[in-house]
């Protein structure tokens, strides 16, 4: 296959109305990506070279995303919806280049894999013109019907078309299809509009083919690899079947989910060996966890790198630009963004620590801010290695703290504090003896208001 030119063309011009959404259909995410970048990321894994996709009018965030997903990519706006052959069409400029195979794919379809693209065109290095995708759907309402006589695929049936034996049969269209490059525009632009939807039905080309005496063959998949996104509880289900497939994969590769079927992963999530993952933890995109470091439950991870031997939560909410070293222990209530926290440093409990840095083997106590924005900017924190900073202090950025420095608990540090300095920024405590029983023996105290007896 490999030296076989192709050209992907992606059909999402679709208004997906059914999903109910202000949003693009094809931009819906499914474990954390779009159901387009699912389908391009397949197309660019099976080795097709070049990548067109059909977005409607005014969808530039489709075009956008495509040319996010790869760079390459060419957008075709079709501006009336006339069906799917009609979409094919708007890419004509790129079709016209020479090229062996076409492959039509959907925006809609994220399931798609590389093999199965790759089991698609093999017929057509084999001299067939058409190939189709074609599945037997659980339920087979709404789909094209593939018409078989004499063990020859002779034509594709839309429902609204097709007669009752027609719609009889179980074997359906999965709308993927590959062309050859040599007769792909000829028999597109034989397609007419003559059915029910008064549409152009790339599905006519079976037909057309065989009436131009070329070859059309039928490749049986999975209901799975074609499995279309039309409205949220569809979309919802897909999550489900993506979610069982990364966390079998993650298992086959050695982590240990304990309760797998409470763990959300993105497609992108990578974990290392012997990693465990506690009940109820949610992966964003990007979220790199390497070797035996432990997630506790209920925690959120998001754009964050994880060291080895880490340890993160219960209840952690790591965020973009997080990088945590070897061996760091972020605890319970503790939000991070931003911000390198160096191997074996510690921020236990109910901190926030954004746009900072952390030195190795420093010690944040309990209820640490780190006070980066002013209400205007954003501004930096730098703990240095083995510093210590007290419970609930306050750290005013844009401030350093000097590596082994030891900040007081309750502080507001709102300057500099050089290496292995103690600082001290807290009101006075002031003691007056006795003055709590000469307080309780005040009437107005105790009694109304309801203060505990002595
Ligand atoms: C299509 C097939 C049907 C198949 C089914 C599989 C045709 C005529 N029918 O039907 O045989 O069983 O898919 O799911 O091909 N699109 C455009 N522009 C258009 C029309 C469609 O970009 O003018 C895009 C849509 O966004 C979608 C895809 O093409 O991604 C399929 O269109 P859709 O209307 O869903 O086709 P079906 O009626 O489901
Ligand atoms: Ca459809």
């Amino acid at each position: 296959m490999k030296d076989r030119s192709c050209l992907a063309v992606v059909l999402a011009a679709g208004e997906g109305t059914r999903m109910r959404s202000a949003r693009p259909k094809v931009l819906h995410q499914i474990a954390g990506r779009s159901l387009l970048a699912h389908v391009l990321m397949a197309v660019a894994e099976a080795g097709v070279a070049t990548t067109a996709v059909v977005i409607g009018p005014g969808q530039e965030t489709v075009a956008a995303e495509a040319k996010l997903v790869s760079a390459g990519t060419e957008c075709f706006v079709q501006n009336e919806r006339r069906g799917t052959a009609h979409a094919v069409l708007a890419a004509k400029s790129a079709l016209k280049r020479k090229v062996d195979d076409i492959v039509v794919v959907y925006g809609d379809t994220p399931f798609i894999r590389p093999a199965t693209l790759a089991r698609l065109r093999a017929p057509l290095a084999a001299g067939a013109a058409v190939a189709v995708l074609a599945f037997r759907p659980r339920d087979p309402t709404g789909y094209g019907k593939l018409i078989v006589a004499g063990g020859e695929l002779v034509a594709i049936r839309e429902e609204a078309d097709a007669s009752a034996s027609e719609r009889a049969v179980a074997l359906c269209n999965g709308g993927i299809m590959a062309l050859a490059g040599a007769h792909a525009l000829a028999i597109l632009q034989r397609i007419g509009d003559r059915n029910r939807k008064r549409e152009f039905y790339l599905t006519d080309a079976v037909e057309i083919a065989r009436d131009m005496n070329l070859e059309a063959v039928a490749v049986e998949v999975e209901e799975d690899d074609v499995r279309g996104i039309n409205t949220k509880s569809q979309l919802a289900e897909a999550e489900a079947v993506a979610q069982e497939r990364l966390r079998r994969a993650a298992l086959d590769a050695g982590v240990t989910l304990v309760a797998p079927e409470t763990v959300f992963l993105s497609s992108d999530t990578r974990l290392g060996r012997d990693v465990v993952i506690e009940p109820y933890v949610v992966f964003g995109r990007n979220v790199i966890v390497e070797d035996g470091a432990v997630i506790h439950s209920f925690s959120h991870l998001d754009g964050a790198h994880v060291g080895k031997g880490a340890s993160v939560g219960p209840f952690a909410r790591l965020r973009p630009g997080t990088r945590l070293g070897e061996g760091v222990r972020i605890g319970n209530f503790v939000e991070v963004k931003e911000a390198a926290i160096e191997a074996g440093a510690k921020v236990n409990h109910l901190s926030y620590v954004g746009d900072a840095s952390v030195g190795a083997n420093a010690n944040v106590g309990a209820g640490t801010i780190t006070c980066n924005y002013d209400g205007r900017e954003k501004h930096r924190t730098v703990i240095g290695a083995k510093a210590f900073i007290g419970s609930n202090s306050a750290l005013v950025a844009p401030v350093e703290i000097g590596a082994g420095a030891y900040v007081g608990s309750g502080s507001v540090i709102t300057e500099n504090v050089p290496a292995n300095a103690l600082a001290l920024a807290r009101g006075r405590q002031v003691v007056k003896e006795g003055a709590a029983t000469r307080l309780r023996a005040l009437k107005s105290i105790g009694k109304k208001k309801g203060h505990p007896r002595d």
